[in-house]
């Protein structure tokens, strides 16, 4: 089977979606009218293979708030989520066509809204696609934003993204996001649990990063995070591992343009985990 990791944007290829529906701000109403028979029948194949592989490495968290998404046999409309999600926690999901820039992914962060990609991928992608897609970005992303905590830290990303753009330092943050909100594991009292969204969504890395002795598993350190390379096609070599979610929350809390400044002198580390020699890149 080939991998399945979610790669993201490169410059080389344009993002896909359908751009001249998007406002300013990137948002666009979700296409339900769009989906046919086959897109819901790829979002309850992809849902029902991820559930059964859940028990036992995703975290306790995301399974008590994975049935708040609803809807498992058909793509969810983003209205129906967000009537719970707000009364949750004060978030709300918005449908964009894709990726989308930096500074207004931090700024919809920064208000609790999450851009969901409203298209979902074809069947020939069904075990490996090349960017998020809808069932990446609700399946993995959204459940946790019910979780109190969480939604608090996934705001406090989008300012602290504001303001590492700023800084100039939006490439240290981005790796912070990656090895967290992304591909975070996390210890619990029976065993290692995922919290991330890429593993979470994917059948091979969700294995992989839970149980398999080949990757690096490093206890969670800010800077060891944002000077760590990550690599975008492959599963991962290296995971940081948090003990609760408060401990992501606290961890994160300090103002960390201090933390920018010097890091920026420090030598990085490459996806495998050994020393690089050159400094932090700026970005
Ligand atoms: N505390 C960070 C800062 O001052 C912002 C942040 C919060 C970043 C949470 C990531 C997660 O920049
Ligand atoms: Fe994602």
């Amino acid at each position: 089977m080939a991998m399945e990791p979610v790669i993201y944007g490169t410059s080389e290829r344009p993002p896909r979606g359908d751009y001249s529906r998007a406002g300013a701000d990137y948002t666009c109403a979700q296409d339900y009218a769009g989906y046919g028979q086959e897109d819901h029948q790829s979002y309850r194949r992809l849902y029902a293979r991820q559930q059964a592989l859940l028990p036992g490495r995703a975290s306790d968290e995301f399974l008590r708030a994975l049935p708040s998404l609803g809807a498992s046999d058909r793509i969810p409309r983003f209205e129906e989520i967000n009537d719970r999600l707000w009364r949750a926690t004060r978030w709300e999901i918005v449908g964009v066509p894709g990726l989308i820039p930096e500074v207004p992914f931090f700024s919809l962060l920064a208000q609790r809204r999450f851009p969901v990609t409203d298209w979902i991928r074809t069947p020939q992608e069904f075990d490996y696609i090349v960017e998020p897609d809808v069932f990446h970005d609700l399946f993995g992303h959204v459940p946790l934003l019910f979780n109190p905590v969480y939604a608090d830290h996934m705001q406090a990303y989008g300012l602290g993204g504001l303001k590492a753009h700023r800084c100039g330092a939006c490439e240290m943050l981005s790796r912070l996001y990656w090895y967290t909100i992304e591909f975070g594991l996390m210890r619990q009292p029976d065993g290692m649990r995922a919290y991330g969204a890429g593993i979470l969504s994917s059948p091979g890395e969700l294995r992989y990063a839970v149980e398999s002795s080949e990757p690096r598993r490093l206890p969670f350190d800010i800077e060891r995070v944002m000077r760590t390379r990550y690599k975008i096609d492959s599963f991962q070599q290296i995971y940081f591992v948090i003990e609760s979610v408060e401990e992501l929350f606290e961890k994160t809390a300090a103002d960390f343009t201090p933390i920018y400044e010097r890091l920026r002198r420090l030598p990085e580390f490459s996806p495998d985990g050994s020393p690089l020699r050159t400094a932090a890149a700026a970005s």
